[in-house]
């Protein structure tokens, strides 16, 4: 079957190909880090379809295998070059067969390290930034005549206008909930962060490409789309009024399209939180009610040697004026412990703002000095031993907190989008409006839908809960029949 709303940059898709018999290829993407990435990982097979690629989800199958990385801690950045270590084995078994397995870096650590990457580990073949993913079906061909191809410019003047658009069937084979970046980059140099540098100055798409590519997911049956970009508030436009729009006028646009039924966002700055935003909370009901604002750490002085450009009593006010636009909203955050200088008193600030806040979820991480960074070249950096106490602290309050939250749903009812086959036989998962994973005993043919459950049983991560009877819901895009 073809597709033709939805073909690829080359003006194919791989049904197409397929279709024609052109020898199938398989690409393995293993993906690290946010969820910036997932969403790249699928534009890199949206790339690749035209070419013969299928995905596949085992790397012994695949004649391409793609690490799509993450840079963010040093952890993360250290992750890939184990895995490369394990991909000269079965690079080497190949070889031995008379067989070709060809890999490739992308991502940050790609952006961040370019060169050093394939001299630190011959095996890779390719090495390529995240401005460079529409071109990826060149980049390999280069790299398969036998070069070691290094692409990480910054030279794209709209990366996203030339991006492959997935086929219809490949959007629904993701499922019911998609991403869609809609901003990247940032130019708020918080001083712990690499991002800046690897994914280069704030990029805002345009409107229409955004409603365009909603549009289409919409059309292929997806319910829930999650706007993503690294500082995703920032987002800024010029709407169809000519007016410079920001997130929140853009939320309202998108909450017009039919088959849509869910909006979330992330990842959000406090200082772009700006009016319009707050009134798509207030009034937008298919806005959920699930926010992810990172705050890093509750003191005035860390605050201020992080760059972050606030103070704690800002943060404060604003989610006080987000609580009153939309009562039910639960609070998501990240948190530093340990950068540099960060002392007894600054750590107690920390805990006495979660106290505060109450937060329903919470990332949190030990500062790890990033190369390139101001906070890197700072005085007293933390001992490892008083980051890890700190750390075991702030998750131990972060976990009661979560558990206190979920616990406040038990005996609520609350409409869950189911995605696809739970943990035991006979069950679904689906997603509450809070974000949390709703295991429910229901029908296979409730993914895809909505219906009202209630909640009997709550864990640190889940809810467990029944199908109310008599409760189906009339969505966009089709009744829900709950089984009597
Ligand atoms: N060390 C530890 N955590 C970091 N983050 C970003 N940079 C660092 C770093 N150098 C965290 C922040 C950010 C999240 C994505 O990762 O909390 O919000
Ligand atoms: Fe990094 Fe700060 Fe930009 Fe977030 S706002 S991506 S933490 S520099």
């Amino acid at each position: 079957m073809t597709d033709n709303s939805a073909q690829g940059s080359a003006g194919r898709t791989a049904d197409d190909v397929n279709a024609k018999g052109r020898q199938g290829r398989n690409v393995f993407v293993k993906t690290y880090g946010c969820q910036m990435n997932v969403y790249d990982s699928d534009r890199m097979a949206d790339a690749l379809a035209p070419e013969g690629y299928s995905l596949t989800q085992v790397a012994d199958d695949a004649d391409l295998i793609i690490l799509n990385t993450c840079h963010i801690r040093e952890k993360a950045a250290e992750k890939v070059y184990s895995e490369l270590g394990r991909l000269r084995l079965l690079k080497a078994e190949r070889e031995k067969s008379g067989k070709r397995l060809m890999i490739g870096v992308a991502g940050c650590v790609a952006q961040a390290e370019g060169e050093e990457i394939a001299r630190r580990a011959p095996v890779v073949d390719l090495v390529f930034g995240p401005q460079s993913y529409h071109r990826l079906p060149e980049l390999v061909a280069r790299a398969g005549n036998g070069s070691t191809v290094v692409e990480t410019g910054f030279d794209v003047a709209d990366k996203f206008e030339h991006l492959a658009k997935p086929s219809a069937k490949a959007v629904r084979s993701r499922g019911v909930t998609a991403f869609l970046t809609v901003q990247e980059g940032c130019d708020k140099f918080c001083t712990f962060c690499v991002v800046p540098y690897t994914r280069g100055a704030e990029v805002s798409r345009s409107v229409g490409q955004i409603v365009e590519e909603a549009r289409r997911l919409a059309d292929a049956g997806v319910r829930e789309v999650t706007l993503l970009g690294q500082n995703v508030n920032a987002w800024h436009g010029e709407g169809p009024d000519g007016r410079n729009w920001g997130l929140g006028e853009l939320l309202f646009r998108l909450a017009e399209i039919e088959g849509i039924d869910r909006l979330r966002y992330t990842t959000s700055h406090p200082r772009d939180m700006d009016d319009a935003l707050i009134a798509a909370h207030r009034d937008l009901d298919i806005l959920m009610p699930y926010l992810h604002l990172p705050v890093q750490s509750g003191s005035d002085r860390v605050l201020k040697a992080m760059n972050r450009k606030h103070t704690r009593d800002v943060y404060f006010r604003l989610i006080e004026r987000i609580r009153e636009a939309r009562p039910d909203m639960a609070m998501s955050g990240d948190f530093i412990v340990g950068f540099p200088g960060e002392s007894d008193l600054d750590f107690a600030d920390t805990m006495d703002l979660v106290e505060r806040v109450g937060y329903a979820s919470a990332f949190s991480f030990k500062y790890s000095s990033r190369p390139g960074t101001p906070g890197a070249a700072m005085a007293d950096q933390i001992d490892e031993t008083v980051k890890s106490e700190r750390l075991a602290a702030l998750q131990d309050l972060l976990v009661r907190q979560q558990r206190a939250f979920n616990a406040s749903l038990k005996g609520k009812r609350m409409d869950v989008l189911f995605e696809k086959p739970g943990r035991h036989a006979g069950q679904l998962v689906g997603r509450s409006p809070w974000l949390q994973p709703v295991q429910v005993d229901a029908p296979e043919s409730l993914i895809g839908a909505f219906a009202t459950v209630e909640i009997d049983d709550v864990s640190t991560n889940s809810l467990f809960g029944r199908l109310v009877k008599g409760q189906d819901r009339q969505e966009s895009n089709g009744s829900v029949a709950i089984p009597a």
